[in-house]
């Protein structure tokens, strides 16, 4: 989700008018995917570089991310939606780690969409931790011979399918430290739009563009 800043510049306010409006752009987009049967859905809200913004940003950010959540909590229930939080949690605030522990807890059972928010997350994060944990396995078995699901077992995302797709917003085409284990065989699409004005619309075009493309996995057809 990226371009929430300029959005807000465009307009002549503040960056976090953006981000306000980009809560909307979640909230509708977790609306279509439900409705249009899609198992699974991941936002990467927070990198772990995030924390380099101005404190003031950050602070708002995080408050941001609670109440909307909070906020949300009803539509979870009504939809079936399972809400997952993954990343770096040990640098959130307690009071956001509980709130965010409650929601998990609240919507586990639920059938419907998966609805992933990365929060505090990195890949290389996620990549260094679950080489940690693997090392470990290692010291314990040490003739094994280590395969790509030693690894994946032991990254956030261990029984969450790897993404069909990636879609970034606002002009800029790069992965920036997201899902860089899990994104091996992932589609890209990069679209123009700012975060704040993709909508149904927006994310309609982007499965259909998946959609024309031609899957091989590295093998022939
Ligand atoms: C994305 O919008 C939201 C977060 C990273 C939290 P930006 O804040 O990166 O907006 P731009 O890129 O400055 O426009
Ligand atoms: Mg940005």
């Amino acid at each position: 989700m990226d371009g929430n800043g300029r959005w807000a510049r465009e307009r002549g306010k503040e960056r976090v008018y953006g981000h306000f409006e980009g809560v909307e752009s979640v909230r509708a987009v977790m609306e279509a995917a439900v409705e249009w049967g899609i198992p699974y859905i991941s936002f990467f809200a927070f990198s772990e570089e995030n924390w380099g913004r101005p404190e003031a940003e950050v602070s708002t950010l995080m408050e941001l991310m609670g109440s909307a959540m909070l906020r949300e909590m009803d539509n979870f229930m009504q939809h079936d939606i399972r809400f997952i939080v993954l990343g770096n949690l040990s640098r959130l605030s307690e009071k956001l780690r509980s709130d965010i522990d409650r929601a998990m807890a609240k919507t586990a059972g639920n059938k419907g969409l998966t609805m992933i928010l990365f929060l505090s997350y990195s890949g290389q994060w996620d990549i260094l931790q679950a080489a940690e944990k693997m090392a470990h396995d290692l010291i314990d078995n040490p003739g094994h011979e280590v395969r790509p699901e030693d690894l994946s077992r032991h990254l956030v995302t261990a029984g969450i399918p790897d993404p069909d797709l990636l879609i970034r917003t606002s002009g800029e085409q790069r992965i920036s430290n997201y899902l860089l284990w899990q994104m091996a065989y992932t589609e890209f699409v990069f679209t123009d739009t700012l975060w704040p004005d993709f909508r149904r619309e927006a994310f309609l075009q982007a499965l259909q563009e998946y959609a024309s493309r031609d899957r091989r996995f590295g093998k022939i057809k």
